[in-house]
């Protein structure tokens, strides 16, 4: 059924199919790959939830290989040292034997699985092979577990629900060896395995950190960079775009699973990624608390220490200035027409405004640098909105302009995640007089009129063809100006009250 409706939703669902394709067959295209995604956006991740999902089928049973007593009765004794595989509460495997195989499919969005132990790669067959101890195989070589013969199978990408790309991502296989298995490390590691994929719909910025950074971090953080990343579709736009992140999750080099034919050794492993909701991580899902602002720290840590700049000289002079607002420049479609009449208002209103093109070819630390100067960020709905997640929570405020039909989507896939990370949300919702659908459909045409209902009639093509594909939009000034009044106000708060911070020179953490 899940297909059915799919390829009844072609446009920009099938233009990226024809691109994923090509990419399966070895010819990564990275850069017509990510215009393609681009004019689809975030859309992507909410359309299926819409039209395909429907009732969330049948929860995969957990598979869960238990080792049974026998020999292995020291695990409990070693829990000082022991390596803590996964930090997820509540999860099946959070009390998993040494050992052993232990998967959590009990999330609609995602499989992991942790192999407790001495795991090997086997490059041909893409698998990881789970050693028992030496005493053990003497004692017991016919295993002394029946279910150990099974094999798990996972595909590391958190969209388990959207078969379309699933598809796409390399299938890793998972079980405990048996006798005639042996496998000579080529290269031994000291750190555990993460493997994840730097496919799927990677290419497009705002899944880059949704399907892959920020789920490995959930993964993983607790390891405290004390892990490899074995990552399946590796490929040099994604490691060298995304670069200081990756030194950031991990201490180690990245092992190419697809491609590194050596055999791999590692202390455990995790295959695939955790995943907690649209750029969502839950503290109350992790052992330790974390939240989306020390991700955003992972971020700060990755862009801020190779310049090593103190950070009081670069917080007094930037008290001085006028509050800085960014506007994110997009080109082709959702494009501001009226843009420098908008940065101009905004420079009267009392703000310095940087004009950041998308697609202007820098690297994500020279957005970092913009973006973490910046008071305010006004952007029309679209991927790159994603480096929101480079302004500074608590602090700064994000716009976000939703042109008609988008209102929704936009409020989902950035303005939840923002407040949630601290930042004032507002959301501009553009009018028919300022779309520039106002132009190709009548005032009375639902459309224009009542997007929401002509979503409804006209489906998911409709809206990715016309309202993300083929929309602008003009700014009404007068109406824009008083958004910009209240960010500026807000800019000003903000200002005031850390420099009340910085006057009472009692205890730092407040
Ligand atoms: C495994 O150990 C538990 C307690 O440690 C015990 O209750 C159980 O009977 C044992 N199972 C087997 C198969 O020995
Ligand atoms: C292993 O299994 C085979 C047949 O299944 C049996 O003949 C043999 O005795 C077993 N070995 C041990 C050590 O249990
Ligand atoms: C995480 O939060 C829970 C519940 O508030 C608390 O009991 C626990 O001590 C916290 N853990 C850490 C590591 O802060
Ligand atoms: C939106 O603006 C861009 C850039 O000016 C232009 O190429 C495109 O045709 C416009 N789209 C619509 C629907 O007017």
């Amino acid at each position: 059924m899940a297909a059915s409706k799919v390829s009844a939703v072609p446009k920009g669902l099938g233009a990226m199919e024809d691109v994923a394709v090509a990419a399966k067959k070895g010819r990564w295209g990275f850069v017509q790959f990510f215009f393609v995604l681009s004019v689809v956006l975030c859309a992507l991740l909410y359309a299926p939830r819409v039209f395909v999902l429907g009732p969330a089928h049948g929860v995969d049973v957990v598979g869960f290989f238990t080792a049974a007593n026998s020999s292995e009765g020291t695990s409990s004794e070693e829990d000082g040292g022991r390596l803590v595989l996964d930090n997820q509460v509540h999860s099946p495997c959070a009390s998993m034997r040494d050992h052993t195989i232990c998967c959590d499919r009990s999330s609609v969005h995602t499989d992991v699985c942790f192999m407790a132990g001495d795991v090997r790669t086997d490059a041909a067959s893409l698998s990881l092979l789970l050693f028992p101890p030496h005493d053990q195989q003497k004692q017991a070589p016919n295993g002394s577990s029946s279910t150990a013969t099974e094999e798990e199978r996972v595909r590391p990408y958190p969209r388990k629900w959207e078969r379309f790309i699933m598809e796409k991502i390399p299938e890793v296989r998972l079980r405990v060896a048996r006798p005639p298995d042996e496998r000579r490390c080529d290269v031994r590691h000291d750190a555990p395995l993460l493997v994840m994929s730097a496919g799927g719909y990677t290419g497009n910025l705002f899944h880059a950190f949704n399907d892959g950074i920020l789920p490995s971090w959930l993964t993983v953080q607790h390891l405290r960079r004390r892990v490899v990343l074995g990552v399946l579709s590796y490929n040099p736009w994604w490691a060298g775009t995304f670069g200081e992140i990756i030194s950031g999750l991990s201490d180690h080099h990245v092992v190419d699973l697809l491609h590194d034919k050596r055999t791999h050794c590692f202390p455990g492993a995790i295959v695939g990624t955790r995943f907690h909701g649209i750029l969502v991580v839950d503290p109350g899902r992790l052992r330790d608390n974390k939240t989306i602002a020390d991700f955003h720290d992972l971020l700060a840590d990755a862009y801020e220490k190779p310049k090593m700049t103190p950070e009081k000289t670069q917080a007094a002079p930037a008290e001085t200035r006028r509050p800085r607002l960014g506007i994110v420049s997009r080109k082709g479609t959702r494009v501001i027409e009226n843009q420098a009449a908008v940065a101009a208002l905004a420079s009267s209103v009392g703000f310095d405004v940087e004009v950041l093109e998308t697609a202007n070819g820098l690297p994500l630390s020279a957005w970092y640098a913009s973006l973490s100067g910046c008071d305010a960020l006004v952007g029309v709905h679209g991927a790159d909105l994603t480096k929101f997640l480079f302004l500074r929570p608590g602090r700064a405020s994000l716009t976000q302009i939703a042109p008609l039909g988008v209102s929704p989507i936009a409020r989902e896939c950035f303005g939840g995640p923002a407040a949630r990370m601290g930042l004032r949300y507002e959301q501009y919702e553009v009018t028919g007089r300022e779309s520039s659908l106002a132009r190709r459909y009548a005032p009375e045409d639902e459309v224009v009129a009542d997007p929401e209902k002509a979503k409804r009639s006209k489906g998911w093509g409709f809206v990715a063809r016309v309202y993300l594909g083929g929309q602008n939009v003009t700014l009404d000034l007068g109406r824009f100006r008083e958004t910009l009044a209240r960010l500026h106000a807000h800019a000003l708060l903000q200002r005031r009250r850390r420099g009340q911070l910085a006057e009472e020179t009692r205890p730092k953490k407040r």
